[in-house]
């Protein structure tokens, strides 16, 4: 497992949004990223919120964009000219192997860095040619579309495999990540959390995300 600091990231999808900035600033002192759910009703069967919504939040935090939508290609440059950390996109989306390299190129381009993630149902072999050329792989462990889902333990045995082949790679876990699941996710090598329901759930948020990083 990597011995690299564990990567909380609570996803906005479940704060309040008729609150959101702060909601937001109840977790900045505690997270280290913040993961923004982009949903196009149509990769996903949800709509969430883009870049007119997100250009409105005031934080330190680095922005991790998590882009569930069909065409990521043409998403990047609005999250990008507002100076996100992070981009990850779906291998569902983007079948073509030369796509994928391209987008990952035209993030990192952009000046953030680039994931790619994997649906429940997607075998690791999908992605293996390319986790060396790029900077997060992300472990969906619900169906993507809803925060609140129960937390999938089969894919744990792709991030102990991912973990293997690629002892530095940041492998990010997502969905029904919580103070029970969380110690799964980083003894199988995961090192990036992200967490909704059961951070914004929570009235003490730092007990709560403190609750995720250990093993
Ligand atoms: C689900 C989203 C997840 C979700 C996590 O499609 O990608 O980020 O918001 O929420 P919880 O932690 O409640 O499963």
């Amino acid at each position: 497992m990597s011995s690299s600091k564990i990567i909380i990231a609570p996803s906005i999808l479940s704060a309040n949004f008729q609150n959101l900035q702060a909601e937001v600033d109840s977790v900045a002192p505690y997270a280290d990223w913040l993961q923004v759910d982009v949903m196009d009703g149509h990769f996903v069967p949800n709509l969430s919120f883009g870049a007119p919504v997100l250009k409105w939040i005031r934080t330190n935090l680095p922005l991790d964009i998590h882009l569930m939508v069909s065409n990521p290609a043409d998403r990047i440059e609005e999250f990008l000219a507002l100076g996100v950390h992070h981009i990850t996109f779906h291998a569902e989306a983007v079948q073509d192997e030369n796509k994928r390299k391209a987008l990952i190129k035209a993030i990192r381009d952009g000046g953030a860095t680039a994931g790619i993630a994997i649906n429940p149902e997607t075998p690791l072999s999908e992605v293996r040619s390319i986790l060396s050329d790029t900077d997060l792989l992300l472990v969906m462990s619900v169906h993507p579309g809803f925060g609140g889902q129960e937390f999938l333990e089969d894919v744990l045995q792709k991030v102990t495999e991912a973990r293997a082949q690629h002892p530095k790679l940041m492998i990010q876990m997502d969905g029904g990540v919580d103070d029970r699941t969380a110690p799964l996710c980083i003894r199988a090598g995961a090192n990036n959390l992200v967490s909704g329901s059961y951070i914004f759930s929570s009235q003490d948020r730092s007990a709560a995300i403190a609750s995720l990083r250990s093993s």
